[in-house]
């Protein structure tokens, strides 16, 4: 099988790469390690930037989003003093969108089955080959058949256990890692949510998070040790610790229900550097991985992509290679500072085990700084409602 551009992963950002190459008349194959339905069944975060919402209407993919998502003008940050208001619309003349990741992956898919898109699900034992050349191929299996699909160029949209970015000789990367000494235990309920935005609370009880997917699904977190597992937690034992967390108030007109999910995710920071390896280009988790406290996983992958698009079709269509001998350098400019404001939200929101009472004067006088200073309100706000592309 040939191809013009090969892409490892069926994630959003292999999905929604694929749907703009095609639209711009460029082909691809996706190969995707899952079947559709385990891709489907994952649940990831919720929040998209003004640019992702953008690109998903570039791509044809923006009805459902413009129909269901739901526009939120602001977010709370709280401790166990303090409820503190970060007005987006005010700050910025911007909003942020909450509508599950899920669902763009399910719009991406349906856009590509539209479009006669190819992409092989269930392959194994990928193996990207000649990438420093100028005719690179992959072999892969599927149904037990080996096979291999020759390209001009690949894209290795393969989440941070994918093979492409190991692909990219060691001794030619440079890896920049902070692992966080706790995770986040998710669990998704068929309740009312408990406060019409965001809360993002830092208590003595530990950091919790109150969000949802619509008027009828709610999404919260609560930080757990990295040695506990999601057995260890019943419904009602991470009711009561939600509870312990957030303002009171808010916690008293909290709605509880079964868990229809319950996960337990770590919470990493990580960039590899270069994103480019002769024709081998990363996007997303292939090259980056954020803490979900900045809501920059997915809106991240989108600017990678909206980077790596055009460059790729310009290749492709006009032999002209500009873009993609910057995509690197450009894409981690913005990366880098999307790692900056996840790692800032996440240290100042999250007790750390053995952290002394200094750290812990520090958050609260963060929080108070926000409280009384409009400019650093607004300085998150901007951070939060995404960077420029
Ligand atoms: N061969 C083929 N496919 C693979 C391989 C492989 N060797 N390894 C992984 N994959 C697939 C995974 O099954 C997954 O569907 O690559 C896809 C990568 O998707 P994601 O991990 O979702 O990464 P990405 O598309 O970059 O999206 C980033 O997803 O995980 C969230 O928090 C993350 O919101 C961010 C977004
Ligand atoms: C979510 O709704 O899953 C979500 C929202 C905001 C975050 C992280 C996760 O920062």
């Amino acid at each position: 099988m040939k191809t013009e551009v090969a892409i490892i992963g069926g994630g959003p950002s292999g999905l929604l790469l694929s749907q703009l190459l095609n639209r711009a008349g460029v082909s691809t194959v996706i190969l995707e390690r899952a079947s559709r339905d385990r891709v489907l069944s994952r649940i990831r975060a919720g929040v998209l930037e003004a640019g992702t919402v953008d690109m998903l209407h570039a791509a044809g993919v923006g009805a459902r989003v413009a129909a269901e998502g739901i526009t939120h003008h602001g977010c709370y940050l709280t401790d166990d003093d303090l409820m503190v208001h970060i007005n987006f619309a005010e700050l910025t003349g911007k909003t942020v969108t909450v509508y599950g990741q899920t669902e763009v992956t399910a719009d991406l898919y349906a856009a590509q089955d539209a479009m006669g898109a190819r992409i092989v699900h269930g392959v194994e034992d990928v193996i990207l080959n000649d990438v420093d050349s100028a005719a690179p191929y992959v072999e892969y299996t599927v149904d037990g058949d080996r096979r291999r699909l020759d390209c001009s160029y690949i894209a290795g949209c393969d989440g941070f256990h994918g093979v492409s970015r190991n692909t990219i000789p060691e001794n030619r990367r440079r890896m920049f890692e902070r692992v966080y000494p706790f995770g986040w235990l998710g669990l998704l309920s068929r309740t009312p949510p408990a406060h019409p935005e965001l809360i993002y609370a830092n208590s003595a009880n530990g950091f919790a998070l109150a969000s949802m997917r619509n008027a009828t699904l709610s999404r919260y977190y609560v930080q757990v040790p990295l040695s506990d597992r999601v057995e260890d937690w019943s419904d009602a034992r991470f009711w009561d610790k939600l509870r312990s967390c957030l303002p009171a108030d808010v916690s008293a007109g909290l709605t509880t229900g079964p868990s229809i999910e319950k996960s337990i995710a770590p919470l990493r920071s990580f960039v590899s550097e270069p994103l480019r390896w002769g024709r081998l280009f990363l996007v997303g988790d292939a090259a980056h991985i954020v803490p979900p406290t900045g809501a920059k996983g997915l809106n991240l992958a989108v600017s990678d992509v909206f980077y790596l698009h055009e460059a790729l079709a310009d290749a492709v269509r006009h032999g002209r290679t500009a873009g993609i001998d910057a995509y690197s350098e450009r894409a981690l400019t913005r990366i880098w500072k999307a790692m900056r404001f996840s790692w800032q939200m996440t240290t100042m929101l999250h007790q750390f085990e053995g952290e002394d009472g200094f750290a812990a004067q520090m958050r609260k006088a963060t929080l108070r700084h926000l409280s009384q200073s409009e400019t650093a309100r607004r300085e998150l706000a901007e951070n939060y409602i995404g960077l420029p592309f």
